[in-house]
C-alpha cells in the first residue's frame, strides 16, 4: 500500500497523485448517491447483429458508400509481431487489448503506414506526417517513431507517462497548430464518439484544413445505432453533455465519459458526411466481416474513411 502510493507519486508527481486520491474518495462518496438518484435511468446496450444489418441497409438506402472490410488473421498477427505494443497496454484485459490492436491495425492499413514503415530509411521519409488524434494513453506513436515514422499524438489531456516525449502534444484537435496541407494521414481509435457538442463537426473542418490532398482520416470504430443516442457515465448523466435530440442512456461500470455519441444513419449524414462532402472529401464506410476469426470479443463494426480530394 505504502509502496504503491510511493510508486504513484514517483510516476504522476505529488499534485496529480493527490488529485487521483481525492477523486477516488469523491467517487466512493458520490457513486452510491448517483446510483440511487439515477436508478431509473435507461441503460445503454450495443446494437445487436440484426440491428447492425438494419443500419447497413439504412446506409445503402441513403446512398452512402458502404464497403466490406475483411482482415486476414495472418496479416493482423504479422502486424502484432512487426510493431509490438508494450505489454502494459491493456495488460489487465487480453480481449480488450486485442480489440485495441485491431483498431490500430485498421488505421495502419488505411493510412498506408506500412508504406511509410518500408520507406522510413529514405530521404523523403521526414516529409511524411501521421497524426493519432485523441491518442490519450496509447503508446502507438512511440512505437511508430521507434520504427522511423514521423508520428504525433494529440489529446486534450496528456498522459503523464508520455509527457516527456515531444511527439505527444496537448492540443484541441478541432483547432490544431499544424499547417494547412501538412499531414499525410490521421486516425482516431475509439475517440471520435467522445468529441462532445459541436466538436465532431469541427474536427471534420480541421482535418480538411490540415490534410494534404489525397490524405485520409480514419475513424475506427465509427459507432452507430438504430436511433440517435449515446451514453453518459454515472457522474455526468443528465448534466447536459448529451446532444440535443439524442436519447441519453447511462453506462455503469466505469467513470469519466460525459457523452459517447452513437449516430443513426440520418444524423451521421447530417453532422459528418454532408459536411465532409461539401468540403471535397470522399466518404466511405466499411463494415468489418468475420470478426470471430480475429479474436474473442471483437466489437468494431463500422469504420469511416474520409479522403481529401487531390485537386484541393
Ligand atoms: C477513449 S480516449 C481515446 C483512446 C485512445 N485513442 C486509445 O486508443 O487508447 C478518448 C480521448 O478523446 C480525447 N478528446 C476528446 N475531445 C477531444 C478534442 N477536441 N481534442 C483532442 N482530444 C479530444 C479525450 O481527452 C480522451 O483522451
Amino acid at each position: 500500500m505504502v509502496l504503491s502510493l510511493l510508486e504513484k507519486v514517483a510516476r504522476y508527481g505529488i499534485r496529480a497523485s493527490a488529485g487521483k486520491g481525492y477523486n477516488k474518495v469523491k467517487g466512493l462518496v458520490l457513486e452510491p448517491y448517483y446510483r440511487h438518484k439515477h436508478r431509473r435511468a435507461p441503460s445503454y446496450s450495443n446494437p445487436s447483429d440484426g440491428e447492425l444489418k438494419q443500419i447497413e441497409e439504412g446506409l445503402h438506402s441513403h446512398g452512402n458508400t458502404l464497403k466490406t472490410l475483411t482482415i486476414s488473421r495472418e496479416d493482423f498477427q504479422e502486424f502484432k509481431d512487426r510493431l509490438p505494443f508494450p505489454s502494459y497496454y491493456f495488460s489487465h484485459d487480453a480481449v480488450l487489448r486485442n480489440e485495441k490492436l485491431l483498431e490500430h491495425f485498421i488505421a495502419y492499413e488505411m493510412c498506408n503506414l506500412q508504406d511509410a514503415v518500408s520507406a522510413s530509411a529514405s530521404a523523403n521519409a521526414k516529409d511524411f506526417l501521421y497524426l493519432d488524434v485523441a491518442g490519450s494513453g496509447s503508446p502507438w506513436v512511440q512505437v511508430l517513431n521507434e520504427n522511423g515514422i514521423n508520428a504525433v499524438s494529440i489529446d486534450l489531456q496528456l498522459s503523464p507517462s508520455f509527457r516527456h516525449l515531444e511527439f505527444y502534444r496537448e492540443m484541441d484537435a478541432t483547432k490544431t497548430d499544424f499547417d494547412a496541407a501538412s499531414v499525410d494521414g490521421i486516425s482516431l481509435q475509439c475517440a471520435y464518439e467522445m468529441f462532445i457538442g459541436d466538436n465532431d463537426r469541427l474536427l471534420v473542418d480541421e482535418c480538411v484544413r490540415i490534410l494534404k490532398p489525397g490524405g485520409s482520416v480514419i475513424i475506427v470504430p465509427l459507432y452507430m445505432h438504430t436511433h440517435y443516442c449515446g451514453y453518459s457515465t454515472l457522474e455526468y448523466y443528465g448534466k447536459g453533455f448529451a446532444d440535443p435530440g439524442a436519447t441519453e442512456y447511462i453506462r455503469l461500470g466505469f467513470p469519466g465519459v460525459p457523452f459517447s455519441r452513437k449516430y443513426d444513419v440520418e444524423k451521421l449524414n447530417e453532422r459528418v458526411i454532408s459536411r465532409a462532402e461539401q468540403q471535397g472529401m470522399a466518404c466511405e464506410i466499411y463494415a468489418l466481416q468475420d470478426k470471430d476469426s480475429l479474436g474473442e470479443g471483437v466489437y468494431c463494426h463500422f469504420v469511416l474513411k474520409m479522403t481529401k480530394a487531390l485537386d484541393t
